[in-house]
């Protein structure tokens, strides 16, 4: 049978072939795949591997110290870290419509790239955390309106970058990552990760994206996650998150009317992201959920739970 100690052996051995001494840049997202396909680098050509960790101002609470320091710290990986909050958030101002939301991360991503990769001497290749079920999805063979979302981290890399691209997971699913990042000696807390959306809470914040509706959505993200785990439900499901509506609605606190943002709860079931199904987390799960983000996140006074699987709707709302 197809062991992944023979997958992780034998894909050392062709990077290591395809790459003889050149050197890589690889993006860190602080996702599963992106730090399986550093660690497998590392080990196949060492300090020539050059990780760049962007924080785009999008990311979640803790997305640093939980996979990057952690990777810093147990790999000496060469690494650079790149603050560019403002250089993400501010042409996303006003922005509403995903694709835009979406394109405007990507160019960003490329054009941070390419400043840094210039940076680095004889770079020759770009290292991506491509899979098999990202490769489906945006390589449409129906033309360009049957795209469904325009993944950022997928193709479509300007010339003007001049690198060769190196994708060792393109032909994995998701679950197969998992069992690459075990048999590499991984972490619990990396292998189990849920996925993250390259443009990050950009695509979770619906509607227009400031600092102060980044935040309402990072707390009750962090208190979804948080009961998550509590309850043993994170390992069972393919991914939990908060999403922040566009909206207000009207209720009370103590004896005065409020007006405030909804957060809307999206749990799913899914074995590759293709299709999907809401979980049936038990009721008292989210009841706690629910409290206690109305009560410890300011700005939200509902909470709704999605219940829809995908197709027709997708994970993500935008
Ligand atoms: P959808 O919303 O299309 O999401 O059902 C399927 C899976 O892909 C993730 N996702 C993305 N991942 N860049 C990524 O790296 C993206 O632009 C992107 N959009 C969605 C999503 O979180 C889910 O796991």
């Amino acid at each position: 049978g197809w062991s992944m100690a023979s997958f992780v052996e034998s894909t050392i051995k062709d990077l290591r072939d395809t790459l003889g001494d050149d050197h890589v840049v690889c993006g860190l997202s602080g996702g599963i795949d992106s730090t399986v396909v550093a660690v497998l680098l590392h080990k196949a050509i060492g300090k020539r591997l050059h990780c760049i960790f962007v924080d785009n101002g999008l990311l979640r609470i803790n997305e640093r110290e939980e996979v990057i320091d952690f990777l810093t710290e147990s790999f000496d990986l060469n690494l650079k870290y790149v603050e560019a909050q403002e250089l993400f958030l501010s042409p996303l101002e006003g922005v509403t419509d995903p694709e835009r939301k979406r394109k405007i991360i990507g160019h960003n991503f490329i054009e941070v790239f390419d400043a840094e990769a210039h940076k680095l001497q004889g770079v020759k290749w770009l290292a991506q955390g491509t899979l098999y079920p990202d490769v489906i999805e945006s390589i449409s063979f129906k033309g360009p309106s049957a795209v469904i979302k325009s993944h950022h981290n997928v193709g479509g890399l300007p010339e003007k970058m001049n690198l060769k691209l190196v994708e060792p997971l393109r032909e994995l699913f998701k679950d197969e990552v998992r069992k690459v990042a075990y048999e590499l000696g991984l972490p619990d807390n990396i292998i189990w990760r849920h996925p993250f959306p390259g443009p990050g809470l950009a695509i979770r914040v619906i509607g227009e994206i400031t600092r102060e509706r980044l935040e309402i959505l990072r707390q009750a993200d962090k208190i979804v996650q948080h009961e998550l785990q509590a309850s043993g439900w994170y390992r069972k499901v393919w991914q939990g998150f908060a999403v922040l509506l566009p909206l207000k609605t009207v209720g009370v606190m103590g004896d005065e009317r409020s007006y405030e943002s909804v957060i809307a709860l999206r749990i799913v079931d899914s074995l590759d992201a293709m299709t999907a199904d809401w979980t049936r987390v038990p009721s008292e799960i989210l009841a706690r959920m629910s409290n206690r983000i109305i009560n410890e996140v300011k700005g939200v006074n509902r909470v709704v739970l999605d219940i829809s699987s995908k197709p027709p709707s997708t994970i993500e709302w935008e």
